[in-house]
């Protein structure tokens, strides 16, 4: 099963619209191949729009826009959120879900992300579903746990089918935006634990079709060795990507 690679940035809170351009206009140059793997920007809900009109004014490169955050409703009094139809209409169709930055600083419940994620298939947005472990749970023996509640939560009611339209984001909390990166022996053991458990949730074939990323300091010196590993398909990549240079040399050892 050949599953094409997927490297994603997520600006998290940086980036205005004038930031975004200059970045996509000196970023898609330096990418030397648009076949060999998929790539994203998850970017602030504010510039969406300006981003994937300057993706297009560049030319046709399929560099994917998406967000970072959605709510399941199409519309209602829920003040500061944004719908997946409003993604949609700026003409964006990515969108990260449950990142641990929205469950720990937010009150994100897998719950949430599952309602989020029906939401957000029924737009025909592609979502990536964050799991992972935090310290705490590491070190006491609990990461298998955690990751199998929460896919079990964040997945209930995905079809087989419909999980081929899901990218599933492993990020160990510890190692986001630390500088410490899981081993790759830690992240391969992590993403196959991960592929296990959908093959018994979904069918076998469907898990071995979805694409699993790692995320957690990822930089240009260490993600051949992650992206090397025979379950890790791609990165879900914070700080390294905030730097056009450093997010293509990312893009280009994929
Ligand atoms: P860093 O790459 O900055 O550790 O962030 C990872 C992350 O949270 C991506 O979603």
């Amino acid at each position: 099963m050949t599953r094409k690679p997927f490297i994603a940035g997520n600006w998290k809170m940086y980036k205005n619209g004038q930031q975004a351009q200059d970045f996509i206009r000196q970023f898609i140059p330096l990418v030397n191949s648009w076949e060999a793997h998929q790539v994203g920007l998850a970017v602030s809900a504010t510039v969406l729009k300006e981003a994937v009109s300057t993706v297009a004014t560049v030319g046709s490169f399929p560099l994917i826009i998406g967000a970072q955050n959605m709510h399941w409703e199409i519309e209602g009094a829920f003040t500061g959120e944004i719908s997946g139809s409003m993604i949609k209409g700026t003409g964006a169709t990515m969108v990260i879900l449950g990142h641990s930055e929205r469950r720990q600083l937010f009150g994100e419940t897998d719950e949430w992300v599952a309602r989020k994620l029906a939401a957000a298939l029924d737009y025909g947005l592609t979502p990536i579903v964050c799991v992972g472990e935090t310290l705490q749970d590491r070190e006491s023996g609990r990461t298998f746990n955690v990751l199998a509640n929460q896919l079990t939560g964040c997945l209930a009611g995905v079809s087989d089918h419909s999980l081929g339209s899901i990218v599933l984001a492993y990020e160990p909390v510890w190692a986001i935006g630390t500088g410490v990166t899981a081993t790759v022996e830690q992240a391969q053991e992590a993403h196959a634990f991960i592929r296990g458990r959908l093959s018994r949730q979904f069918s076998p074939q469907a898990a071995e079709a979805v694409r699993i990323l790692y995320g957690g300091s990822v930089k240009p010196d260490n993600a051949k060795s992650l992206l090397d590993q025979s379950d890790i398909d791609g990165a879900l990549i914070g700080g390294a990507s905030l730097d056009p240079v450093s997010l293509a040399k990312i893009v280009n050892l994929a």
